[in-house]
Formats: structure tokens, C-alpha cells, sequence
């Protein structure tokens, strides 16, 4: 056995042994999550007949195919919350699919609309999902906040929960009950921490011109359709009319209390070491340590001077393995409608 062998056993153990200490430090499950029923709270965004509710409750499911995507929205828009859903991705030829859960108003607000992200970007072909959170308010198109992360499971295999807390104070962005990123309210965020309310999306569409790869891998209809599965919605906040904001903000204190007082909005001490671990594990591309992009990083990034020296000059790790860096051309691509926003600077994918 060579060095080069015998190295990449040892990290593949290592590998192994630090995600076995990772996935058994996860806390239980959050307390107290009331779920909600489709019908009830949500409509039809577009491609009403790629909608397929479910046999065992009350979720649906999305389906592409080579006509459209589909989406769904809550009725209501929400004065701060936590939005939630399990979630099953599409398991096999996976690229160039975006599947998204997101908050937006940018139907209300276009040219100063606020969002939260998580959009999971397709797999190249034999890799597995990666996905990105992001934010913007008041219309920040120009400044995104993206991180991506791979997953320390196969979100194809089982539900998983992935959520999204907004609050005055933070955003907490989590997988099942692991924080991955928490944003603070803050001086340095001004505007462009997201203030009005929102309603959640979640979607599923062809993004082959740069989910994967940069477009390199596109949607191979023959194995369509692709169907995410959503159920065990959750929608806690108060619902609120974004127009008749005054109003909203006295007659929602107590749904406030409520959301900043659940099981879900406590940081513990184990929740902020698990999210500590994830980060260093699992994240692969930071915006903060992207000079490239940003040469002067925007103001709320602190950099931590170890974590930067994992990063390169483009915001990447520098030995992340499995994301290997075809080239150096950076585009800018606007994203097509039915996505997450309109056109916008989106990070340049030069690389997976
Ligand atoms: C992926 O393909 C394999 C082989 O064709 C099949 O057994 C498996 O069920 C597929 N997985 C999903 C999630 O569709
Ligand atoms: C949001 O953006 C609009 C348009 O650029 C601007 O007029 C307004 O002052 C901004 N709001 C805040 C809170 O900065």
C-alpha cells in the first residue's frame, strides 16, 4: 500500500468516526411541532397538475417533468415565523433539478422584496445533493449571502425536516433539529436583514442552465418524472396583510412571545456545538471568505482567522476532496422564473 492509499484510508476512517460522533451528538427532535394541512394553508404557485397529494396525510408531492416543474404557497404571509416541512428529494439523475423552500414577498415588494432560502441544487452524476441557504432584504439582489453545504445522510433515502426560523432577533436556518447558520439582527445587516413579511414557497424546477456544475450537468428527462415529497407542514407565526404593516406588529406580540419562546428558537449550548460541527464538516463554500466576489467582505462577516485559512481566495475549501474546481470563469446568470427570485447576482458557479 502506498502513502498516497494509506492516507485516504486514514481520512476515510476519520471520515467515518467524526460523522458517527456527529450524528449521535443530534439532539431530540424539537418539542411541540403542530403541523398543518395543505388544503387548509396552502395553493397551487403554478403547474396545478404536477400537484399530487398525498396517500398518508397531509403533504404533497412535486413532480418535473420534461412539461413543467411545480409549487406550491401558503395562503397567508407571515409577520416572522418558523416555516417547516419534511422533505423527500428526487434519488437518481438528480442534475440540473432545483427543489426549493423558501419565504418571499417578492410577489407584494418586487423591486424591495426580502427572502429566505434553502435550495438544494441536484447531484452531478454518482455525487450527492448539495444545497445552499441564502438571504435578502429589501431588495439586496445584488449582495448574496450564500453558504453550501453537502449532507452527512442521503436526503433521497428517508423525510427529513428542514426548517426556517425568523424572528426579530435571528434566522436560524436548520436540518432536522441541527442549527447549520444563524444571522443576527443586526447594525451591520440594516436593511438587509429581511423585515416584512412573507409567505413560504416550495418548489421544484428545471435550473439546467447552472444548478449543477454551472450547467454543466443538465435535467436527463429520461428518468422523469422527478417528485419531491413534502409533509408534516409547519407554519407557526402571525399571519399578517404586508401592506397593513403598523397594525400587524401590535396584534402579533403575542404569536412573538410564542415563536420566540418554542423549543426551536433555543440556541442551547449542545445545539450550538452541533451547529459548530456541522459548519466545519459539512460547509464547503462561504461568501465571507469569497474575495473574488467580495473583496471587502460584507459587513456582518466576522472572519475567523483558522476557519479562513481552510478557504480559499474563491470562498472554497481548499481540501475539499470531493468538489474538485473545473475552472476559473465566473458568470453571472439570473435565475429563471419560477425559482426562488427573479434575476439577481447569484453566486458564479465556477465550480460544483
Ligand atoms: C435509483 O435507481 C436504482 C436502480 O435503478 C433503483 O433501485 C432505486 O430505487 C432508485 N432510487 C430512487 C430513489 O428512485
Ligand atoms: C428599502 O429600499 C428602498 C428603495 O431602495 C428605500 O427607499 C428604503 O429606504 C429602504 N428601506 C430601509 C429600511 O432602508
Amino acid at each position: 500500500m502506498d502513502r498516497r492509499h494509506s492516507l485516504s484510508y486514514t481520512t476515510l476512517l476519520l471520515t467515518f468516526l467524526s460523522l458517527a460522533l456527529f450524528t449521535s451528538s443530534i439532539a431530540a427532535a424539537f418539542r411541540d411541532l403542530s403541523t398543518v394541512s395543505y388544503d387548509e394553508k396552502f395553493t397551487p404557485l403554478f403547474a396545478e397538475f404536477n400537484i399530487k397529494h398525498r396517500e398518508d396525510g397531509d403533504g404533497v408531492d412535486l413532480h418535473l417533468n420534461p412539461y413543467a416543474g411545480s409549487g406550491f404557497i401558503s395562503s397567508d404571509m407571515y409577520n416572522y415565523g418558523f416555516f417547516s416541512a419534511r422533505i423527500k428529494l428526487p434519488g437518481n439523475h438528480t442534475s440540473g433539478i432545483v427543489v426549493a423552500i423558501y419565504t418571499s414577498n417578492g410577489d407584494v415588494f418586487e423591486k424591495t422584496h426580502d427572502e429566505l432560502d434553502i435550495e438544494f441544487l441536484g447531484g452531478a452524476p454518482g455525487r450527492p445533493w448539495r444545497f445552499q441557504t441564502n438571504l435578502y432584504g429589501n431588495g439586496s439582489t445584488n449582495r448574496g449571502r450564500e453558504e453550501r453545504y453537502t449532507l452527512w445522510f442521503d436526503p433521497s433515502k428517508e423525510f427529513h425536516r428542514y426548517s426556517i426560523l425568523w424572528t426579530s432577533r435571528n434566522i436560524i436556518f436548520y436540518v432536522d433539529n441541527v442549527p447549520i447558520r444563524e444571522v443576527m439582527n443586526s447594525e451591520e445587516m440594516g436593511a438587509d436583514y429581511p423585515s416584512k413579511p412573507m409567505a413560504l414557497y416550495a418548489t421544484i424546477w428545471d435550473a439546467s442552465d447552472w444548478a449543477t456544475a454551472g450547467g454543466k450537468y443538465k435535467v436527463d428527462y429520461n428518468f422523469s418524472p422527478f417528485i419531491a415529497q413534502f409533509k408534516d407542514l409547519v407554519l407557526d407565526g402571525c399571519p399578517s396583510d404586508p401592506i397593513q404593516l403598523a397594525g400587524a406588529t401590535w396584534e402579533c406580540s403575542d404569536a412573538h412571545a410564542e415563536l420566540d419562546a418554542a423549543d426551536y428558537a433555543l440556541i442551547t449550548p449542545s445545539r450550538r456545538a452541533s451547529m459548530r460541527r456541522f459548519r466545519q464538516k459539512f460547509m464547503y463554500y462561504s461568501y465571507c471568505y469569497d474575495v473574488w466576489r467580495y473583496p471587502v467582505p460584507l459587513p456582518e462577516c466576522v472572519i475567523d482567522p483558522v476557519e479562513k485559512e481552510r478557504f480559499k481566495e474563491s470562498g472554497r475549501l481548499k481540501f475539499g476532496g470531493s468538489h474538485p474546481r473545473p475552472g476559473r470563469q465566473r458568470r453571472k446568470r439570473s435565475r429563471r422564473s419560477r425559482g426562488s427570485s427573479g434575476s439577481r447576482n447569484t453566486l458564479a458557479d465556477y465550480a460544483m
